[in-house]
């Protein structure tokens, strides 16, 4: 069965990705054509980088990172779960995808994305991320604004209207997924 990892892309205390995170997991666990996981980065506890090597060497050296790419090379697509930071992504989002190469290639990645506006800017940069890594992005994303989603700023309750864009992303991205299985079988991609 195809293997999707939903990444909870922020850290710090109080976090509001692991209430969206959570969200996305109940709801895609109701489907049978994928089988779906957390991936929390609070988990891995990776420094900032600080492999010997670029990733795209695929030489690893470190026990975090080993562990990292394990579980990341275990999933067949991903759904980010970011908030906005600074019209970008968190530090501990990119640092955690800097980490690898190999493992994100050849698979489909959606988006869920919050913050003032929606957290569109946080997902134009990952997009352009992703693409470097042969991570397929899809284009359906899940755009939810702090204002209108979240009460007090804090307390995530999502509008029901939100979980067609979440289906329609959910479709994509366990669709792409499945069609890259073929490629997943020859193993490098040209880090050129
Ligand atoms: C360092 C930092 C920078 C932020 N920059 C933005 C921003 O540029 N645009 C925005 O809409 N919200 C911004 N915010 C607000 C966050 O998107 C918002 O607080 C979000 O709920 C945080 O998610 P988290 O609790 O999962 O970290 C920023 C928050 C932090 C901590």
């Amino acid at each position: 069965m195809t293997r999707i990892g939903i990444i909870v892309g922020s850290s710090g205390p109080n976090r509001d990705s692991e209430q969206v995170a959570g969200w996305v997991l109940e709801h895609a666990s109701r489907r049978d054509d994928a089988a779906f996981e957390l991936i929390d980065l609070r988990d891995f506890s990776l420094p900032h980088f600080d492999e010997q090597f670029p990733p795209a060497f695929g030489k690893y050296q470190n026990e975090h990172t080993k562990r990292w790419a394990s579980t990341i090379a275990s999933f067949d697509g991903f759904v980010i779960v970011t908030p906005e930071y600074n019209h970008s992504i968190p530090g501990v989002l990119k640092n955690a995808i800097d980490y690898l190469y190999a493992e994100w290639a050849n698979k489909s990645v959606g988006f869920v994305s919050y913050g003032m506006a929606g957290g569109v800017r946080a997902v134009e940069h990952l997009r352009t991320v992703s693409g470097n890594l042969h991570l397929a992005e899809v284009r359906q994303q899940v755009t939810l604004h702090l204002m209108t989603e979240f009460e007090d700023l804090t307390v995530f309750k999502p509008g029901a209207y939100n979980l067609e864009a979440l289906d329609a992303m959910l479709d994509q991205v366990v669709a792409w997924s499945a069609a890259l299985t073929p490629l997943r079988a020859t193993p490098a991609v040209s880090a050129s």
